[in-house]
């Protein structure tokens, strides 16, 4: 079981592990971005941008964290730290000789471009492949066509490693996926799981 973490720090920002009282904020977030996001993740339904409908999904998403199958974060600016303004979200924690999570983030269109979501990602994978949560491998997968989300990825280090065909259903239809992986980067070859 990993240890609960509540916020991390990096020069810019506050990332917070989820609260439902972030419900209004999250929904508020999403709603202004829904048509900024909408080409590179799955369709939403209505209800999850309302603070009624973000409540209950936060809720669920609480007791992922607390099971360790998730590990959640909501971005805020450290100086303005009322809204929330992005999120990271490793989904699929596996445990065992796998210890692996998918890589999941977003960040609010108004503050693209700052380096902020590269400010988030190297805190969340400092901790991902640190001592408390301990994986061996994260992955990313995008369209072929988010060259901002593959240009971060590349940066973070991240490999390419194949393409899966109409891996999700996105704006509409099935879309092809570059799937990217990121290794522990000390992580010795025979040195199993349990060992560290
Ligand atoms: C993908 C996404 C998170 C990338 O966000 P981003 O802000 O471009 O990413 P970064 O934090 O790495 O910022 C990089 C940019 O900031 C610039 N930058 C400015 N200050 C910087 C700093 N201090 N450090 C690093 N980069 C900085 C870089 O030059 C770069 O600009 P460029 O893209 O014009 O070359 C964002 O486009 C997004 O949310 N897209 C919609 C959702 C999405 O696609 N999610 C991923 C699905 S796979």
């Amino acid at each position: 079981m990993t240890s609960p973490l509540e916020v991390i720090e990096t020069p810019r920002l506050l990332l917070r592990a989820t609260d439902v009282a972030m419900a209004a904020s999250v929904a508020a977030y999403l709603l202004r971005n829904r048509a900024a996001h909408a080409p590179w993740n799955p369709p939403m339904d209505d209800r999850m941008f309302t603070a009624e409908g973000q409540a209950e999904r936060l809720d669920a998403a609480v007791r992922h964290e607390a099971d360790g199958s998730q590990i959640g974060w909501w971005m805020f600016l450290r100086h303005d730290s009322a809204a929330v303004m992005g999120h990271v979200r490793l989904s699929q924690v596996a445990r065992g000789p796998f210890c692996s999570a998918m890589l999941g983030y977003a960040i609010d269109a108004a503050h693209e471009g700052r380096g902020l979501m590269r400010e988030a990602l190297v805190a969340v994978l400092a901790d991902a492949f640190g001592a408390r949560v301990n994986l061996h491998r994260v992955q990313a997968n995008a369209r072929p066509e988010n060259v901002r989300s593959l240009g971060l990825l590349d940066r973070l280090g991240f490999e390419r490693e194949g393409l899966a065909r109409e891996y999700l259903f996105i704006d509409g239809a099935w879309r092809d996926h570059v799937m990217t992986a990121k290794r522990h980067p000390r992580w010795p070859a025979h040195q199993a799981p349990g060992q560290r």
